[in-house]
């Protein structure tokens, strides 16, 4: 298709995100987010398309947060590695590539939003883990950071994420908030030893200070990417 369309960009988003079923399957999960990525790669070189990869932040162990571009990162989890692989593949195939690491996305039809949206329109209590952080990133707001990215042809490792670090709970807060729920249905909860068993991580925000600087856009913050998710529409 690249070399049938001759695109100038390739925004190449497909990937095995199942965190779960990459754990069960690492073959599958390298294919598709690995050695798929090398194809892409490649049919982008050929035809002289400029490739952007969509990544993640569990390509660091997420034990720690604010992980910076330049830090050698150290999954911990099938997901994560085989996304790594695909960075690799990625700038190895393809020069001027682009790697944009994200996390967290929320917007349009998130289906975790949606279901807390339901439970709360129905005044039934949600629970949210308060020791499971990220960078919540409003899908718009990454979108428009990766246009922007590719009007000044940037290239290597970006970290796009959201403005904020902030835990399950207080994501679900800033969403109840938003939309005009009742924070008090929200159930703020201790994940401890159970995180292991639903591979969740305790802190996988990522620092974007270099990459806001290249990419000239300031990091969105929760409070506003919600404020545009409700007038966009979940
Ligand atoms: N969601 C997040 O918070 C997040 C954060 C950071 C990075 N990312 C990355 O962003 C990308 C999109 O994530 P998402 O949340 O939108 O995931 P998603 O809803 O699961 O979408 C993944 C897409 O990839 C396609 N796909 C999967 N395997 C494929 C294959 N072997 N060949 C061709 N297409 C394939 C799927 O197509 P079908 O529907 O036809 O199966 C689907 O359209 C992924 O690369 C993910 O690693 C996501």
């Amino acid at each position: 298709m690249v070399a049938e369309f001759r695109p100038e960009v390739v925004i190449h988003v497909a990937g095995n995100k199942d965190v779960r079923q990459c754990e069960s399957n690492p073959g599958e999960a390298f294919a598709t987010n690995a050695v798929g990525t090398g194809h892409v790669a490649r049919a982008c070189r050929k035809v002289g398309a400029k490739l952007v990869y969509l990544s993640t932040d569990l390509v660091f162990d997420g034990l720690r947060g604010n992980y910076l571009e330049e830090e050698i990162p150290q999954p911990t989890l099938v997901y994560g590695a085989s996304k790594l692989a695909g960075e690799v593949a990625a700038l190895r195939n393809c020069p001027g590539a682009l790697v944009c690491r994200s996390g967290g996305l929320y917007g349009w039809r998130s289906p975790l939003l949606r279901w807390v949206a339901a439970e709360l329109a129905a005044g039934r209590s949600v629970e949210a883990f308060v020791d499971v952080v990220n960078s919540p990133t409003f899908s718009g707001a990454l979108a428009e950071a990766i246009e922007a990215a590719i009007e000044r042809d940037l290239s290597g490792v970006l970290h796009v994420v959201g403005a904020d670090r902030v835990s399950r709970y207080e994501q679900f807060r800033a969403f109840a908030e938003a939309f005009g729920f009742d924070p008090s249905l929200l159930v703020a909860r201790v994940a401890g030893d159970r995180r292991r068993e639903m591979m969740l991580l305790p802190d996988a925000s990522l620092s974007t200070t270099a990459s806001t600087g290249r990419i000239g856009l300031q990091p969105t913050p929760l409070a506003s990417g919600m404020a545009r998710l409700r007038l966009e529409g979940l």
